[in-house]
């Protein structure tokens, strides 16, 4: 961790008060394409357990472990049926414990991903819910009588499917669901639900798990009245509505305050004007939290657009609270593909996103892969993709009569697929995943873009990310900075300060295929600089800076006394 010692007790930062978990660069697992020990075609948590010293030689120190409790797997493990059960697919209890403990010996602590909003309609609490009006767990679940003309009560879509309602014919209601049909939203108004979730979080906990991160939370409150919305395509309405800070404020008296813990809650739709209620240290709700203004409402690499967010988080967060940095995870394309140039530059460009990722304000999340410049992938066949939400929206376009060609070559670019192809270890058959057949294929490019030969190439994405993730920990300038962007709107060139004490850190990134330059500003111009880390090899190691000349994708960092 970092040496903090030049931080005085309760001095404020960009970040707040110095903490541990703020200065943590977080490893995401998704195990069930991570590594398969048992030949079943999908990773397992002994998988994890296998490869915790490579993880750890990456430098992180936080490992965010997809949900792996017991599920029916219609949304890969968020649709839980028993939430003090492991998956069988993933595991037992028993390696959950040796998981906990290894990762500990190694320095390295255990993110769980907890599922709040709703259950598998296989639950126990669903099964009870909808056996009949009158079972004490009716209640737990969100139910209404259909319209007056027998369809849904609103027009109000899911996450996945063109209503968020299906209609019981048991006790002739529709129940609400946010995403897959599968997956029925609890009633967090009721009091027993939200003690029934404290009490599993207790569990977690006391077992040793380090982090919680928290899925689908903005869902969690309801809507107060239920009426259609105006426009249906925008599920804002699903989300942010009264209550939900109440919730989060009893989760915290009840269950996080008791631990030395990290929280970060996935806040879709989220403003930095409703970011700041999840974690405004004063409210006592969460730690941290994702935004989705990139990942999810940002189809395409826009500079201008990316840069005015990052303005906009860091005013509203600077010394108040702290979010996560990421630009894909489990749910979104390979950010080298989507954001960046994967084929002349994929090298380049993977390091100057990780560059921009590690030194922008906030925790630094890497999801498997992407310290390999993992890319996303096309399948020829809709029979090959996995993911519910795309075969859902395929089968509503195709249904409505479009040409499945077409609806397939619409859907592939944004699949959640792309980033849950096999994780690339070695040239060999299936990457080096699983013995047996992978339960979803592995990107072809995997004869090239494995850690075999990334290990073997000094100058590999992979390298990068060590040196970058090993920067973090010995410069505080880089985690508690305050932050200034001094390359306006400039659609190409993303140029900004860290400064702490008399150390200012200035990042220039030219994020395009053709070469770029960018002029220092004052009081920088005439400085002596000194380069920290730059992805091409012959970069000046020291200047005095003027005009910098960048090459594509180009990305250094320099260093100067202030
Ligand atoms: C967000 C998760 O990241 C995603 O994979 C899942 O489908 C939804 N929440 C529903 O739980």
């Amino acid at each position: 961790m970092i040496q903090t010692e030049n931080i005085s007790a309760g001095e404020k930062t960009m970040l707040g008060r110095p903490t541990w978990w703020k200065e943590t660069v977080v490893y995401q697992v998704y195990w069930r394409s991570f590594f398969d020990t048992n030949g079943d075609g999908i990773g397992d948590l002994r998988g994890v357990i296998e490869k915790l010293d490579y993880i750890r030689s990456l430098g992180v120190d936080f490992i965010w472990l997809n949900p792996f409790n017991e599920s029916p797997g219609v949304d890969n493990g968020y649709d839980i049926s028993d939430y003090y059960a492991v998956a069988p697919e993933a595991g037992t209890m028993a390696d959950v414990d040796r998981l906990i403990e290894e990762a500990h010996r190694r320095g390295l602590k255990i993110m769980m991903d907890i599922v709040l909003n709703h259950t598998s309609d296989r639950h126990p609490w669903f099964l009870a819910s909808r056996s009949s009006k009158d079972d004490p767990k009716r209640d737990w679940y969100i139910w209404r009588d259909p319209a007056p003309d027998g369809g849904p009560p609103t027009n109000w879509r899911s996450y996945f499917h063109p209503s968020c309602w299906r209609f019981d014919e048991a006790t002739g209601q529709y129940y609400m669901h946010s995403f897959a049909i599968g997956q029925p939203d609890l009633n967090w108004a009721n009091p027993e639900v939200r003690q029934a979730m404290y009490r599993m979080l207790r569990f977690w906990l006391d077992k040793g798990v380090d982090g919680l991160r928290l899925d689908a939370l903005a869902l969690l409150a309801k809507p107060e009245t239920f009426t259609d919305a105006a426009d249906p395509y925008d599920i804002r309405y699903l989300t942010h509505n009264p209550g939900l800070h109440d919730y989060l404020q009893e989760m915290n008296r009840e269950v996080f305050r008791h631990y030395n813990i990290m929280t970060v809650g996935e806040v879709a739709f989220a403003t930095p004007e409703l970011g700041v209620l999840f974690v405004d240290e004063e409210r006592r709700e969460l730690n941290s939290l994702f935004h989705f203004e990139v990942a999810d409402e940002m189809p395409a690499w826009d500079m201008v657009r990316f840069k005015r967010i990052q303005r906009r988080w860091a005013d509203a967060l600077r010394g108040r609270g702290v979010m996560g940095q990421f630009l894909n995870n489990h749910d979104h394309t390979r950010q080298v593909t989507r954001y960046g140039n994967d084929r002349e530059y994929r090298v380049q460009s993977a390091k100057l996103l990780a560059t921009m990722i590690h030194t922008l304000p906030g925790i630094p999340y890497v999801y498997q892969g992407e310290e390999l410049g993992m890319t996303g992938v096309r399948f020829a066949s809709i029979d090959d993709y996995r993911d519910v939400m795309m075969k859902s929206r395929y089968e509503e376009e195709v249904g409505r009569g479009r040409s499945p060609e077409e609806v397939l070559r619409e859907l592939q670019p944004l699949s959640r697929d792309n980033s849950r192809t096999p994780m690339q270890w070695n040239a060999g058959r299936n990457a080096g995943f699983s013995a047996g057949e992978p339960w979803i294929r592995p990107n072809p490019n995997h004869t090239a873009i494995n850690v075999e030969e990334a290990e073997a190439d000094p100058d590999s994405v992979l390298h990068y990310y060590r040196k970058l993730i090993a920067l973090r920990k010995e410069h505080p300038v880089m985690v508690y900075g305050d932050f200034e962007d001094i390359s306006g709107d400039d659609p190409h060139v993303y140029a900004y300060v860290r400064k702490h004490g008399d150390t200012a850190w200035i990042v220039v990134l030219n994020h395009s295929d053709a070469p770029g330059a960018f002029e220092l500003p004052e009081p920088y111009a005439g400085k002596t600089m000194q380069l920290v880390l730059g992805n091409y090899a012959d970069a000046d190691k020291l200047l005095r800076a003027g005009k910098l000349e960048l090459r594509p994708h180009e990305a250094r960092i320099l260093s100067c006394v202030i």
